[in-house]
């Protein structure tokens, strides 16, 4: 078998470089941080699940965990590989309740666009990142959480980069994400955590 290529997980999913629709990754892997709330065990491609797992071992060893969270409410992921149709149903979601609170779908569309990819456009089609939080919801509160800061010295040690970073918005096209973690394997990691740079900065 040839060897992989070390930018195998550089691939660089946006607006501007959509992933077809039939484009499903063939490895994905059940991660054991999915948050334990009765939502389906969260996957992600099987080398991202293998070292967000060591993470995550590494985050009970250090406390960070509370897994007899009745309501399973402590750090965990919420979101992984979404499939183009999961996607698809999440926008329009979304887009509906703005439209309910008075938008129009024009409105709406471009509300929704600032913080949901449309299908095709999300990262999470590769199987490659995940969202992960302490939070009920997303919310850039998160950034104040131990957890957060722990995160933000240590993620790029098993191969994970915060990929929509405060003050990169005009670049990635979203708003900043605290919980919204892309994985690209170590050896790249470092270097864009080093160099403080987002993906579309690296990969240009
Ligand atoms: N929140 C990110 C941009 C997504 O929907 O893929
Ligand atoms: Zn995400």
């Amino acid at each position: 078998m040839a060897p992989v290529p070390e930018d195998e997980y550089l691939l660089l999913v946006n607006r501007e470089h959509p992933i077809g629709r039939g484009n499903a990754p063939e490895d994905l892997t059940e991660l054991s941080g999915t948050r334990a709330d009765g939502r389906p065990t969260q996957t992600m491609r099987k080398c991202a699940a293998m070292a967000l797992n060591a993470m995550f071992l590494e985050l009970d060893r250090l406390g960070y965990l509370d897994r007899t969270s009745p309501d399973g409410l402590t750090f965990s992921v919420t979101s992984g590989y979404r499939s183009y149709e999961y996607q698809a149903s999440l926008f329009e979601t979304y887009k509906s309740q703005y439209m309910a609170g008075g938008m129009t779908e024009e409105q709406a569309i471009a509300r929704v666009s600032r913080t949901t990819a449309r299908p095709g456009e999300s990262e999470h089609q590769t199987g490659l990142c995940v969202d992960m939080h302490d939070r009920l919801c997303a919310t850039t509160e998160f950034e104040h959480s131990p957890v957060f800061a722990w995160l933000s010295e240590n993620a790029w040690k098993f191969g994970f980069i915060l990929r929509y970073p405060k003050g990169k918005e005009e670049i990635t096209g979203y708003s900043y994400e605290p919980w919204h973690y892309r994985y690209v394997g170590r050896f790249h990691a470092e270097r864009i955590h080093r160099a403080g740079l987002c993906l579309e900065e690296y990969v240009s």
